[in-house]
């Protein structure tokens, strides 16, 4: 399919997904947002029979958003660009907590018309100390792109992602790892992504609903993930050096006492943590 063909918006009905499954968490902002958002999600996910399945979903998201805090919060920088931030409100809660913050949060043009709607609902209004922006930019326009970082004063920038980068192809992936590194050269700062997914190993089985297995084959999902996580050499060969990658602390998850009520007696009982099936790595532009 060429660029111009290529519609992303189809990929944003996931971020419905990922929201509702959020309001089964303490993330800021998760619980009230879902609730104002419920509906049908496009995974087709189980809400009323909430299996091992599903608490494992949930922990895996959860972990993956507070992975990105855990990087953030050892930069200096205050200026923070999120990409295709879907209906997470990291950015609203950094400001919340931080009057030097200037945070732009960013998604495609329908998700932030839809998202501000729900914002202006939440009145979040005194409670923001910092610089909150919500704005629309698609990741492949270079120029918008470009403008959006313009509107930072001075000093680095932090860039940071989730759920992103397996709904992009290899060029693709390659075209935004351009323009992150043009932006980090000149600014200095660093990426924050929380994309480095490793393909599955045959054999391994996962229960998804036939509606996510027809969202996921559609944007080639399993294809555009990473061979391994050599996945360095990627990022290497695109100007980028690994500066360091978050841990995993599954202790501390708000979702792990609903998990633990659904694990099968074997796994209860075993002493290895989950298998990793993903990182979240600091970048930086060489
Ligand atoms: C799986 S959701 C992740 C949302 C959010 N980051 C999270 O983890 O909850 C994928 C998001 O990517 C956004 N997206 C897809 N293509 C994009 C593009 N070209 N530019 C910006 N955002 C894009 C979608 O609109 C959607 O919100």
């Amino acid at each position: 399919m060429s660029q111009e063909q290529k519609d992303f918006s189809s990929i944003s009905p996931s971020a419905l997904s990922l929201l509702l499954m959020k309001g089964y968490t303490n993330i800021p902002y998760a619980k009230e947002l879902a609730q104002m958002m419920q509906g049908p999600e496009v995974f087709g996910l189980n809400f009323d029979d909430k299996d091992f399945w599903f608490w494992i979903r949930v922990m895996h998201f959860e972990s993956r958003y507070w992975s990105i805090d855990q990087l953030l919060r050892s930069t200096e920088s205050k200026n923070v660009l999120e990409l295709s931030s879907g209906y997470s409100l990291r950015g609203l809660d950094l400001c919340a907590k931080n009057e030097s913050i200037h945070y732009i949060d960013t998604d495609l043009s329908e998700v932030v018309a839809t998202k501000q709607r729900i914002i202006d609902q939440l009145q979040p209004g005194d409670d923001i100390k910092g610089t909150f922006e919500l704005l629309p930019l698609d990741v492949m326009n270079e120029a918008a792109f470009n403008s959006t970082i313009d509107r930072f004063g001075p000093g680095p920038i932090t860039i940071v992602n989730e759920g992103l980068l397996m709904y992009l192809n290899m060029d693709e992936k390659k075209r935004l790892c351009k323009t992150i590194h043009s932006t980090l050269k000149q600014r200095g700062g660093c990426w924050i992504t929380a994309d480095i997914y490793v393909k599955r190993l045959p054999g391994v089985i996962i229960s998804q609903s036939k509606s996510e297995v027809a969202f996921m084959e559609q944007h080639h999902v399993e294809e555009n993930k990473f061979e391994s996580y050599e996945a360095a050499a990627f990022f290497k060969e695109q100007g980028f050096d690994l500066v360091k990658e978050a841990t995993q602390d599954y202790t501390t998850l708000s979702v792990l006492p609903h998990l633990i009520k659904v694990l099968p007696e074997e796994t209860r009982n075993s002493k290895q943590p989950p298998p990793k099936i993903q990182a979240t790595w600091m970048l930086r532009a060489v």
